[in-house]
């Protein structure tokens, strides 16, 4: 018997009618009404998962990129065809991104998988959407290939080049410390955020564009493109050429999100000292295809790859300034005996082969060489101890050395509610040599893992010049923050963990050398304070919030929901079989 072949374009995944040469008649006749010719219907078909939304600042230009793909499908005789998704602009979210980032990765997955797609171009950018749409592709493991909206431009103000948002930050601070008053902090705020794109410093969307690169699920160079520059949009029609590669040869997420690539990425995050909240969403991102990210792996990259790359928020330049360095691509060939080169990427190509093709121009002010690094040792380093069993995230790259090595008194806040009541309150008993211990903003909290972590420095101390303390946490940090600040620790107060059971005057030890944070409290007195803790919040009655609830993993896992990951035992586990 002669096997079918398999079915191509708008004639993949029929529905169910019960009468397969009907749904197929039907189909057609329906995608007639589009205006469509024949010969286009009967083409392979790529998808363009779109993600244009008013309530999206950084992704104004999606349209203008959506339509460049769709050139770029056409013109290597493709039928593209767009489709929206849920879109999270990063500011207009409550009660954070993070909290929706999964329900867009089952949107993405299941759009992608239920509707008819040889391939798929998934165009993204602001902090959240490249990991959901990267988890959603990896699940449904169709073809499919990144396209970013790239960074802002930076503007000018009074002569100074201001970025969203290491400048947002700082200004902000001067703010409280009464160092500029309010007229100037609104005119400041009307400077931060001039063009279309996302953050202009190296925060979450330029660290997740650059491991999306690193990945190999996007093109070579393309993940510092300006949003407004010309080369995005070309970047944009090439895409979608490449896509039509990928559906031809059949190259899914699988063959490309490997161990190897996730450990490059890993290597990439630690050089360009990358966000925080890039730990999380990549062991997201490598759980969808069982693979699993230990931060005691991290350690071990992180003592082997110096950081290259000196970019806001711990350096003077912006992702403008790493596009004309040289990109991702100086980043990855400094890098490239640590690599894995056979690792393969959305050319096509392995990665061996992308680097050894590539002009050599690298400007040495953004990206330095491997002899000469920024700093000798990665931008992150995991800590565990009897504070963060599973581990907590400081990143060394953005935090004041003075403080690696310290035992100081804990002054605690139960919520962020406590926080902002009285941070600022002249009687709080604090002084600079204490460490700040924010509690309930971890994945179970009602606050859903808000970017707190950077708790403001006391106004009485900021206004006597303080500008860093240690912070510790089980929330999270914004990409484009700064300061000696321990984020996730796992497991989150609200799950119970040891964060939850710190009170005011305990003493904490904070060893990076060491890899340790720790409380100094007798066991017997945890046992204590353990008995008596309040019960846990009530469960959401219904809707997503249960779900997420009832799903949601800790930092260390990806704080994905579990029954979206793959087993680690069963890569292929959740996958389309078409
Ligand atoms: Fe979208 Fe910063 S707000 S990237």
């Amino acid at each position: 018997m002669t096997e079918k072949p398999e079915p191509v374009g708008l004639t993949r995944g029929l529905t169910n009618y019960g009468d397969m040469d009907f749904a197929r008649y039907l189909r057609l006749s329906m995608a007639r009404s589009m205006g469509l010719s024949s010969e286009l219907l009967r083409k392979p078909v790529v998808g363009i998962a779109a993600t244009y939304s008013e309530f999206n600042n950084c992704h104004r230009q999606v349209p203008e990129l959506v339509a460049a793909v769709k050139r770029g499908v056409l013109a290597a005789g493709g039928l593209p065809l767009e489709f929206p998704t849920i879109s999270l602009g990063e500011v207009f979210l409550n009660p954070t991104s993070l909290f929706f980032r999964n329900l867009m990765a089952i949107d993405t997955e299941e759009m992608v998988r239920g509707q008819p797609m040889d391939a798929v171009v998934l165009v993204g950018g602001c902090d959240k959407t490249v990991p959901a749409q990267l988890m959603g592709a990896v699940s449904a493991n169709v073809p499919a290939i990144q396209v970013v909206t790239g960074p802002m431009m930076t503007g000018r103000w009074r002569g100074e080049r201001l970025g969203a948002c290491t400048d947002c930050r700082r200004f902000w601070a001067k703010f409280r410390a009464g160092e500029i008053d309010a007229d100037t902090i609104e005119e400041v705020e009307g400077n931060l955020a001039t063009t279309a794109g996302t953050c202009a410093v190296m925060g979450t969307a330029s660290t997740m564009a650059s491991l999306a690169e690193a990945l190999g699920m996007m093109l070579p160079g393309t993940a510092a493109i300006p949003a407004v520059h010309a080369d995005r949009i070309r970047a944009a029609e090439a895409s979608g050429a490449a896509a039509m590669m990928l559906a031809a040869k059949r190259i899914t997420p699988d063959r490309i999100i490997t161990e190897k690539s996730v450990e490059n990425a890993l290597r990439v995050l630690l050089a360009i000292g990358g966000s925080t909240n890039a730990i999380i969403h990549l062991t997201a991102i490598a759980g969808r295809a069982g693979i699993t990210v230990d931060l005691n792996r991290l350690n071990a990259l992180s003592d082997t790859t110096p950081v290259l790359v000196d970019l806001k928020p711990t350096g003077p330049f912006y992702m403008e300034d790493l596009h004309v360095a040289g990109g991702i691509g100086a980043v990855l060939r400094e890098l490239k005996p640590l690599l894995h080169l056979d690792a393969l990427t959305v050319t096509g190509e392995t990665l061996g082969e992308r680097l050894a093709a590539e002009p050599g121009y690298v400007d040495r002010a953004v990206v330095r060489t491997r002899e000469e690094p920024l700093q000798p040792e990665g931008g992150l380093v995991a800590l565990f101890g009897s504070l963060a069993p599973r581990g907590a995230i400081l990143k060394r790259a953005a935090a004041d050395p003075k403080l690696f090595e310290k035992e100081a008194r804990a002054v605690v806040f139960t919520s962020l509610e406590d926080l902002a009541a009285r941070i600022d309150s002249p009687d709080l008993d604090v002084t600079a040599d204490d460490f700040l211990v924010l509690q309930n903003a971890g994945p179970l909290s009602p606050s859903g893992m808000p970017e707190a972590g950077y708790l403001p420095i006391p106004a009485k101390l900021a206004r006597a010049g303080v500008k860093d303390m240690v912070r510790i946490s089980d929330a999270r940090m914004s990409g484009t923050a700064y300061g000696t600040i321990v984020l996730h620790v796992s497991p989150d107060a609200a799950s119970g963990g040891p964060l939850g059971l710190v009170r005011n005057g305990d003493r904490i030890r904070l060893s990076v050398k060491e890899r340790r944070i720790d409380l100094l409290v007798e066991e017997a007195e945890l046992a204590r304070r353990r008995a008596e803790a309040p019960a846990a919040a009530a469960m959401p009655k219904r809707g997503y919030a249960r779900l997420y609830k009832e799903q949601v993993l800790q930092a260390d896992e990806g704080c994905d929901l579990d029954f979206l990951r793959a087993e680690p035992s069963c890569p292929s586990a959740g996958r389309a079989t078409d």
